[in-house]
């Protein structure tokens, strides 16, 4: 498996914990910046790494900004991308389970780097459920299909 990860100032900080994880568990990781904490645009670390889970480059991947909510918001712009903000355990199993996401996203500002490789390892380990959620997943998709060109 391979996954993208990328950043802006306001994620950086979680960013070595996850990579660390991911790498322990054989996971190749492509990083696709930011790589120091100058102020940058959330928009443009989100298109990488979506472009990249879109076209099959990476299998999954993870977008940390300071709080998460921006990137995830610009990642979904993607066709093809299920993004969403997870925080706790809870949101990390069932961002997997019930919504098949192919993209985590994380603040910096809201939890510690120990918190965030944790609740990588939860989103990984967890199957989609499939099912009634299958369902509602291919519904997302059709919305897609019908505004995106
Ligand atoms: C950057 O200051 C901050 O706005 C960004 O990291 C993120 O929290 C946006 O949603």
């Amino acid at each position: 498996m391979k996954i993208a990860i990328g950043c802006d100032h306001g994620g950086i900080v979680l960013k070595p914990s996850i990579i660390q994880t991911l790498q322990s568990r054989g996971i190749e990781v492509e990083d696709f910046g930011c790589y120091d904490e100058s102020s940058v645009d959330y928009p443009d670390y989100a298109l990488k790494v979506a472009e990249a889970v879109s076209t099959g480059k990476c299998d999954k991947g993870i977008v940390l900004c300071g709080t998460g909510i921006g990137i995830s918001i610009a990642a979904n712009k993607v066709k093809g991308i299920r993004a969403g903000v997870v925080h706790d355990e809870f949101t990390a199993e069932m961002i997997s389970a019930h919504n098949n996401a192919n993209i985590i996203a994380m603040g910096g500002r809201i939890i510690t780097p120990e918190r965030a490789a944790k609740l990588v390892t939860i989103w990984l380990d967890t199957p989609f459920q499939g099912g009634r959620h299958e369902n509602r997943v291919a519904k997302i998709s059709a919305i897609e299909d019908k505004y995106f060109k």
